[in-house]
């Protein structure tokens, strides 16, 4: 099934190639949503210059040679030539009615793709900040959709962990003893064990025989050289992260598992062998003892070339060098036909001279796409990146605590016959919804300011407002008990709108699927939402003036509520029951 604007512009490009020529078949119509019809077709125009002709006569001609009948009532051309085109409305009706019928609600099944997704991707002994969070919950609604869409996907969290802060982390584990209440921190409140760590080191000499800093040091060559005793005690440390990470992962009911963790250090093994090739292709070069690809157009101040360092002086390798060997296994060992990375937009040029490089080591090769989803940062009410008042990352738990507590206060007020029990579970799913709505509504690259307030209000573009639109049509559906498989009518022109609207379901879900862009979903299903609210304004469901409308009704509100569900679970986000 495909919506009403891409028939539109078959029949269109049809007509096109049948008045001018079959060159033109593939030319865009320019299909518009239009004031005076529901749509416009506004080819005529750049199509006239052209062809050296007069865009009305190329208008008149276009609309000579359209086979619509079925479709639209009669076309007519207006303006300097426009085509304006209104929708029958025993068309949409009859179109609804098979929406109604489908489990796919429109969404189109695509040739399978194999799709990596870099997302969440959090640092092990250190807490998930709110950028953490957005990269998490973009990366998931992507991966959600393109599978529904029919890809392969496969999530990759590439956490951190690996790298010097290792020694430092070992050796405060040690202190505080493997089991400690101290290290057992690690699953809820990583950072006051980071910030320990990391105090001790600051505080101690370099300089001295058994300092911290020293021990340290020595700790990091013991890892990195695979020493059993210290690669155990890392393990315990990725372990007891791994157990925050999942406690938030479920919170905020992510699809991310154990088995989708592919962490830096999966890449140890490799990252020499990426540099030797690198090198003995001319594409690496070495500069001040470091082994680095400058790549043109890349230059920073004085228009000096900005290196990508891949090997340190002191013959470390670093995050490039890392997220290289990600692309070259995506594409080796994944099979990748297109790669995202859903990684905050400051890490754009790092990536950007990633993919270049590996474009040029063959590992990337031109039919694979590679995107780099750029999220955008998460700002405090100042206007600066959201930190609290001591200047600390906020703590994403409490965070989502707060969340949760703020939707269980809104619902006290809405639905204060709700149970305890009920109240907990759905006070949790629009708390959630909440603040997933709110990084998934605006557009992913944009950024924008965390408002608590704002995001568990049940009014406004909010993930609240959507979950209750589903929670009111359900209670609709239940006081009308059976719902009749009867054929959905056109009597009043809300319900038409509605049917229009229901239609390009399947459009906005494979156009949210080639763009990645998942807010165009969330300004879809708040438009369905409003549209569903002028619907039952002004056509009466359960007391409709007769069985054939009420059937028809309901069915509407059926079909509303399953692409309301629907476009919610893409996102990640649970509708409740009742709210
Ligand atoms: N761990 C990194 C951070 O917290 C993000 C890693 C993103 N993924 C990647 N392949 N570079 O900033």
């Amino acid at each position: 099934m495909t919506g009403p604007a891409n028939v539109l512009t078959d029949r269109l490009q049809r007509a096109l190639g049948a008045a001018f020529g079959p060159e033109h078949a593939g030319t865009d119509p320019v299909l518009r949503p239009s004031q005076f019809a529901d749509y416009q077709a506004n080819v005529a125009l750049a199509l006239a210059k052209r062809l050296g002709s007069n865009p009305r006569a190329v208008a008149e001609a276009l609309v000579e040679h359209l086979d619509v009948a079925d479709v639209c009532v009669a076309p007519v051309v207006s303006g300097p030539g426009f085509v304006n085109l209104t929708l029958r409305g025993d068309w949409l009706a009859e179109r609804t009615t098979a929406l109604a019928g489908d489990g796919r609600l429109g969404v189109p099944t695509q040739a399978e793709q194999v799709v990596p997704i870099d997302y969440s991707a959090p640092n092990v002994a250190k807490e998930m900040h709110v950028g953490h969070l957005r990269t998490t919950v973009v990366g998931d609604a992507l991966a959600r959709t393109l599978e529904h869409l029919g890809h392969r996907v496969v999530r990759q969290n590439h956490i951190g962990d690996w790298g010097t802060p290792f020694g430092m982390l070992i050796e405060h584990l040690l202190d505080v003893g493997e089991g400690s209440a101290e290290a057992e921190a690690l699953v809820d409140d990583p950072n006051t064990f980071y910030q320990a760590a990391r105090a001790k080191f600051d505080a101690s000499s370099p300089d001295e025989q058994e300092s911290f800093a020293t021990r340290s040091r020595r700790r990091v060559v013991a890892l990195q050289a695979g020493d059993p005793d210290t690669l155990r005690l890392w393990q315990e440390l990725i372990d007891l992260s791994t157990s925050y990470f999942n406690s938030i992962y479920s919170a905020l009911d992510v699809t991310l598992t154990d088995a989708d963790l592919a962490g830096e250090s999966t890449y140890n093994d490799e990252l020499a062998g990426i540099c030797d090739e690198l090198e003995a292709a001319g594409i690496a070069t070495m500069s001040e003892g470091a082994l680095c690809v400058f790549l043109d157009g890349h230059t920073g101040r004085e228009g000096r070339p900005v290196p990508l360092i891949i090997r340190k002086s002191d013959g470390g390798y670093g995050y490039a060098t890392t997220d290289l060997a990600t692309i070259r296994h995506r594409v080796r060992d994944l099979h990748a036909d297109r790669i995202l990375y859903v990684i905050g937009a400051p890490q754009h040029l790092h990536l950007q001279m990633v993919f270049e490089t590996a474009r040029r080591a063959g590992w990337l090769p031109d039919e694979v796409e590679v995107v780099h989803v750029r999220i955008g940062n998460v700002l405090g009410p100042d206007g600066k990146i959201l930190r609290t008042r001591s200047g600390a990352p906020v703590r994403l738990r409490a965070l989502l605590d707060e969340a949760v507590e703020r939707a269980a206060a809104v619902l006290a007020d809405a639905q204060p016959t709700l149970s305890e029990e009920d109240r907990k579970v759905i006070a949790h799913q629009v708390g959630i919804g909440a603040v997933k709505y709110a990084d998934l509504s605006v557009a992913h690259d944009s950024e924008y300011t965390f408002d608590l307030d704002r995001m568990v209000s049940p009014t406004g573009n909010t993930g609240p407002y959507l979950q209750y639109a589903a929670a009111r049509i359900r209670s609709i559906l239940r006081k009308a008990g059976s719902t009749p498989d009867r054929p959905i009518l056109q009597t009043e022109p809300a319900e038409r709108d509605l049917m229009l609207t229901l239609l390009g379901f399947g459009d906005v879900v494979a156009g949210v699927g080639a763009s990645l862009e998942p807010h165009r979903l969330c300004t879809y299903l708040f438009d369905l939402a409003q549209t569903f609210t002028a619907f039952y304004d002004r056509c009466p469901v359960l007391k409709a003036p007769d069985e054939d409308v009420r059937g028809s009704r309901l069915r509407l509100c059926g079909v509303t509520l399953a692409v309301l569900e629907q476009g919610l679970a893409l996102l990640g986000i649970t509708a409740p029951e009742r709210m």
